[in-house]
């Protein structure tokens, strides 16, 4: 009887799947509410891959719970054709944080519909690069119709689609 319970206990220990879950952390920061925006969009559309997606302004990310999450998504909204110094200020933060090199992370901003908006998440990219991360996909922009917004209409759909693309690379 009590072979017969071991060789059960062994059967049902040798069936015993561990389902890791991804788990990415989107932070942004936004000046009138438009890259928060995309920000969610880009975690629902993660959601929709099955990965669980936390968004955090860059006030409240919290960079000693970074070791959780596999895929870290930063956002910004283009100032003076650059990174906004709030976000500046987070990648500065970063360099004190180890174990980031088993990392991937994604790049995005919000800008202007013009030649001459300049860059913001091309930026984020390099400086996530020179902090080990891996990239998991090229960089994004959303375009803002004014200066307080709004976002062009399909750039929530497309952030999604993004959110469920980089999914796939967890
Ligand atoms: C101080 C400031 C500087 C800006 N400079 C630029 C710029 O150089 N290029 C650009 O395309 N948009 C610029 N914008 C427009 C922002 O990109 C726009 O306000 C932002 O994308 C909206 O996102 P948010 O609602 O998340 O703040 C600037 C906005 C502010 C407030």
């Amino acid at each position: 009887m009590l072979v017969a319970l071991r060789d059960i206990l062994n059967e049902a220990s040798s069936m015993i799947v561990v389902i890791k879950v991804a788990k990415a952390l989107v932070v942004y920061y936004s000046m009138y509410g438009n890259t928060e925006k995309v920000a969610i969009a880009l975690a629902a559309g993660l959601r929709s891959g099955k990965v669980d997606a936390t968004v955090a302004s860059v006030d409240a990310a919290k960079l000693d719970e970074l070791g959780a999450f596999d895929l870290l998504c930063i956002g910004s909204p283009v100032h003076a054709w650059n990174v906004s110094k709030p976000v500046r200020e987070f990648l500065e933060h970063l360099k004190s944080v180890g174990g980031l090199g088993d990392k991937k992370a994604f790049a995005f901003d919000t800008k202007a519909k013009t030649r001459l908006a300049g860059d913001a998440a091309g930026k984020i990219e390099k400086k996530l690069k020179t902090l080990g991360f891996a990239i998991a996909r090229p960089h994004e922009s959303a375009i803002v119709t004014g200066r307080e917004g709004p976002l062009e209409e399909i750039a929530e759909e497309r952030f999604k689609q993004i959110g469920a693309e980089l999914a796939t690379k967890l």
